[in-house]
This record gives structure tokens, C-alpha cells and sequence, in this order.
């Protein structure tokens, strides 16, 4: 069962931090999951919001700011926020990498950076996972680039998601935990797609969720799982 730290080690460093995903590595995370957002000048930016508010000491939406402007403000007033090729190098293939794609544009240009990472560093496709909760998003990674692992994420419907699935012969399914039972985990995997969970904090729900024989969760605590 994979462990996948979700914003990086969320539970014991600032998310979506070089610093949490450098933990989530330490913790020996078999993979760490992020997300991104498009800066103003095109640069991808790992940030959950689609603004800077709450995780930085500034103010604004990601995509009306520069990646130079954004590289001003700080996390926990020390931490800068990174970009994703920026995780890339600090993971360095010790972990797969779960992107969630939320921001508009991203599927483009997250496309073309995993390309460049397979091609020109020899990375493996299987050291990614892209994920969102915008289907058109995934739809177009997999017109793109079919090679792309893709996780189809989800918070009201399983059966939605299987179809999806099909259609662009995803790798997983990553629903809510709370919509997953032991038929329905039985039930995704029949069809040949992995099930990995989120956001699994709670040591009784991971417990739980653990006895559907999921292939993964997704927690802020990889160390409870
Ligand atoms: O990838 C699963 C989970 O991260 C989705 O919710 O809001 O934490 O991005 P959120
Ligand atoms: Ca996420």
C-alpha cells in the first residue's frame, strides 16, 4: 500500500514547501502529491490556492503575479514558494510525484515538463501521476502525451469517475475517502484502475480505509499509515 504525502509532509512542515516534500523523503513517502497553478509569466507554480493569501505574507492570484514577484513573499515568513521544476530537482526521482492540476493552462505546460524530464534527464513516466479534479484538464494531458499517468480525482461520484477512467485509460481513481467502501474499492479495481484515497488523516479511518486493500492513501501523516 503507497504512501503519498499529501502537500508534501503537510502534518509536520508548511505545504506545498521544498521543505515538506523534503520531509515526506525522509519519512520514506513512496510518492508526495502537490499542486499547481499557472504564475502570470507562464512559470509553474506548486501552491494549493489560487491565491498567495493564506500560505505566504502576501496578497494576490497566482496568475496575475510574475514568477520574480512571486519568488518575494515567503512561507511561515522564511520559505520561498517553489516552482515545480524546482520539486522535480529535489525529489530527483527518490519518489513518484503527484501533481494535481488546478489552475487554468497548467495541463499544457505540465505536459511539456514531464516530456522534458522523460527525454532529456531519463526520467520514467511512472515517476508521475497527474491528477485533477478538472476532467477537461485530464482529458487534454491525455491528447497530449497518452503516456502520462493520470489519476481521476473525485468527491461526489464513483461511477462518473470509472467511466472517465475508461475513456482515457487513466492509471487510478482518487476519491474522497468517505465515497469508498470495500465493494466499490473491488469494484474500481475489477476494471483495472488503482484506488488511491484522500485526504486519510485520522489513525481510525486510515485503519479503515486500509482494510479495502486500496493500492495507496493519501495523507498529511505518511507515518500513520
Ligand atoms: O489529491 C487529493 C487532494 O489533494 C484533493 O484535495 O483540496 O487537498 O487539493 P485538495
Ligand atoms: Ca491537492
Amino acid at each position: 500500500m503507497l504512501k503519498i504525502a499529501h502537500r508534501g509532509a503537510r502534518g509536520y512542515e508548511p505545504e506545498n514547501s521544498l521543505r515538506a516534500f523534503q520531509k515526506a523523503i525522509e519519512m520514506k513517502a513512496d510518492g508526495i502529491e502537490l499542486d499547481v497553478h499557472l504564475s502570470s509569466d507562464g512559470h509553474l507554480i506548486v501552491i494549493h490556492d489560487e491565491t498567495i493569501d493564506r500560505t505566504t505574507n502576501g496578497k494576490g492570484f497566482v496568475n496575475t503575479l510574475s514568477l520574480q514577484q512571486l519568488k518575494e513573499f515567503r512561507i511561515e515568513n522564511k520559505l520561498q514558494i517553489p516552482t515545480l521544476p524546482e520539486v522535480f530537482d529535489l525529489v530527483n526521482q527518490q519518489c513518484f510525484i503527484n501533481i494535481e492540476l488546478k489552475g487554468q493552462g497548467t495541463a499544457d505546460a505540465v505536459a511539456a515538463l514531464i516530456e522534458l524530464y522523460v527525454t532529456e534527464n531519463n526520467w520514467n513516466y511512472d515517476s508521475f501521476i497527474v491528477s485533477s479534479f478538472e476532467w477537461d484538464f485530464l482529458q487534454r494531458i491525455n491528447n497530449l502525451n497518452s503516456e502520462i499517468p493520470i489519476g481521476v480525482l473525485t468527491e461526489t461520484d464513483i461511477a462518473s469517475a470509472i467511466t472517465f477512467a475508461k475513456q482515457i485509460k487513466a492509471k487510478a481513481i482518487h476519491p474522497d475517502f468517505n465515497l469508498l467502501n470495500k465493494e466499490n474499492t473491488i469494484q474500481i479495481q475489477e476494471k483495472g484502475f488503482q484506488v488511491f484515497p484522500w485526504t486519510v488523516n485520522e489513525t481510525a479511518d486510515i485503519a479503515r480505509v486500509k482494510t479495502y486493500n486500496v493500492n495507496g492513501i493519501i495523507s498529511d501523516f505518511t507515518d500513520r499509515i
